[in-house]
């Protein structure tokens, strides 16, 4: 059963989303060569709790940080880490999420640390370009793998690849619900699409093949060929108008 929320209670996830878009603008400011993961994920503890927030992530299923950092050829749930310091040339995937007054947002990006190679450059903007791809077929009567082809079509067609162990949600008064979105199938397939739903879409996009293993800390997630990975996920909304993007200070579709 997928949820269809009311304007008010979408304002209640949109507050929550738009904390968590501040607190990842700001947390961007501080990727450069030389911080470690360990000191990202404090400041973004310190700037949660400012805004009165509670990290999303903090316990869930025993996951004891507040923010995800993958670096690298991780590709999601990096563990924040003393040892893991950023350098030049590196990219850095944050996911960070929060709840606030019973609703969440839930959000990731991946930037740049210093000069990056040009591969590396190009493989975060198509993995950017496919979420949003990916938004603009979050239309009312369109069905549900119609976002996953659309991403996964996109993707490969740019020689990249999509990891299929994980995959976007419904998101509202848990970080996790109903239904589960893919970021590859066949298009037409799946619940249709209706005003009041509210969705994580998270393509993870791999420049090589779409493999992953899980390290020995049971969370950290890396491409099998070791090779590069990108995150990008926006919490959206879909209305009579379309899907409003609702991690991101202007909501309208670009
Ligand atoms: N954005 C990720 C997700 O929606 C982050 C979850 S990390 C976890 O699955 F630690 F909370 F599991
Ligand atoms: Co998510």
């Amino acid at each position: 059963m997928i949820i269809l929320r009311s304007r008010a209670e979408i304002e209640k996830i949109k507050t929550s989303c738009l904390i968590v878009a501040e607190i990842l603008d700001l947390l961007l400011e501080h990727i450069m060569p030389g911080i470690t993961t360990w000191e990202l994920n404090a400041i973004s503890e310190e700037l949660a709790s400012k805004k009165h927030a509670k990290p999303a992530f903090k316990g869930y299923q025993g996951y004891p940080f507040a923010l995800c950092a993958s670096v690298n050829e991780e590709v999601v749930h990096g563990m924040p880490s003393k040892h893991r310091r950023l350098k030049e040339g590196d990219i850095i995937s944050l996911d960070f999420g929060v709840v606030l007054d019973g609703y969440y947002g839930d959000c990731a990006v991946t930037a740049p640390v210093g000069e990056i190679a040009e591969e590396a450059a190009r493989l975060c903007a198509v993995t950017e370009e496919c979420l949003y791809v990916g938004i603009s077929q979050a239309i009312s009567g369109n069905r549900l793998s119609d976002i996953s082809h659309a991403i996964q079509d996109y993707v490969e067609a740019r020689g990249y690849s999509v990891v299929r162990e994980f995959v976007g949600h419904g998101i509202g008064q848990h970080l996790h619900e109903s239904p589960q979105i893919p970021n590859y199938g066949p298009p037409g397939k799946g619940v249709r699409l209706k005003p009041g739903m509210v969705l994580a879409v998270e393509p993870m996009i791999n420049a090589g093949g779409p493999d992953v293993e899980i390290l020995e800390d049971q969370w950290t997630a890396v491409t099998r060929d070791r090779k590069l990975s990108a995150h990008f996920e926006h919490t959206i909304a879909i209305t009579e108008d379309g899907p409003q993007v609702l991690t991101r200070r202007e909501t309208a579709l670009q």
